[in-house]
């Protein structure tokens, strides 16, 4: 049972705070939130869709190949129903510790536990994203360059961004702690002169084959299995637009 006065206490804590939530929730989004949402965008929405639907791009994927599909993450019931301590719980240990899809995975050992908050925060926030970051400032983030294929920026944050960074040059949310413990760096991407040598056949192999195959970093993954090779070639022309070089054949 709760005495009454840590009741009072807490309503009076709780008064200021729903005020400056209410004040927050206004247009301009919190960094922490556009972190959150940046890194949700990098780690989660490949699976449970950009405004957490349970539909992104690999759901179809594990619906046929497992029968497990993505939580609906816009669900005020089913987050209300975790709690955030729950929430954050199931990103740090991931589904298959906590009775749910091993699909989900654990992002405990990934990500750095400031990280995983600013998640967390961005999640709890999907039911009423339209009021945590508009739906404007998403499309723009993904918004494809002038002159690139539609799929390319997409695939990038999807894929890439989480190490090579939202914008490629290299400090993606894992960069510091693949430099910390594996002493290597995520190219930059936006390195003009690194990539006006590349062939846009280099390109495709590194991406597709992997650093291990290529003689590169194997901390650069390979994605033949996950994209196919028309996606493939969409980040080769996306890496042509964020290192303004010219394709090379
Ligand atoms: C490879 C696909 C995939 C990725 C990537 C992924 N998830 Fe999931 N997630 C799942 C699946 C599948 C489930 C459903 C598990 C089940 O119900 O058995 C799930 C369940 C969850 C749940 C539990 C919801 C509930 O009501 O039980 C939360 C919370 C969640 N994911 C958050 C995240 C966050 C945050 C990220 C990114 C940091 C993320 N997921 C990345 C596939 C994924
Ligand atoms: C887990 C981290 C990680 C992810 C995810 C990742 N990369 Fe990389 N990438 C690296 C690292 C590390 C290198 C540096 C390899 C080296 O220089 O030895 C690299 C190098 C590259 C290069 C330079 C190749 C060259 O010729 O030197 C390109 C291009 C590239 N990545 C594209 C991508 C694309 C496109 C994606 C997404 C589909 C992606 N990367 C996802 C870590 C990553």
């Amino acid at each position: 049972m709760m005495s009454a006065s840590r009741m009072v206490a807490l309503v009076l804590v709780a008064g200021p705070l729903t005020l400056l939530a209410s004040s927050c929730s206004r247009k301009v989004p919190s960094a922490d939130m556009l972190r959150g949402q940046q890194a949700y965008l990098a780690y989660c929405a490949m699976c449970h869709g950009d405004t957490g639907a349970g539909d992104g791009p690999l759901a179809a994927t594990l619906a046929t190949e497992s029968g497990a599909h993505p939580a609906q993450l816009d669900l005020a019931s089913r987050l209300d129903a975790l709690g955030r301590a729950g929430v954050r719980k199931i990103i740090i240990e991931g589904g298959g510790h906590l009775g749910r899809s091993n699909l989900m995975p654990a992002w405990g050992e990934k990500l750095d536990p400031a990280l995983v908050n600013q998640i967390t925060d961005y999640v709890m926030a999907l039911p009423t994203q339209k009021q945590a970051v508009p739906a404007a400032t998403i499309q723009k983030y993904l918004q494809a360059p002038p002159g690139t294929p539609e799929e390319g920026r997409r695939l990038f944050v999807y894929y890439c961004s989480g190490c090579h960074g939202p914008e490629g040059k290299g400090d993606g949310f894992n960069a510091d702690s693949l430099r910390i413990r594996h002493n290597v760096r995520p190219r930059d991407l936006t390195d003009a002169s690194y990539f006006k040598d590349k062939t846009d056949e280099q390109l495709y192999a590194t991406i597709s084959l992997g650093g291990g195959h290529t003689g590169k970093s194997v901390y650069m993954p390979a994605w033949t299995y996950t994209l196919s090779p028309e996606q493939i070639k969409d980040l080769v022309s996306y890496v042509r637009a964020t290192s303004h070089t010219e394709s090379k054949p």
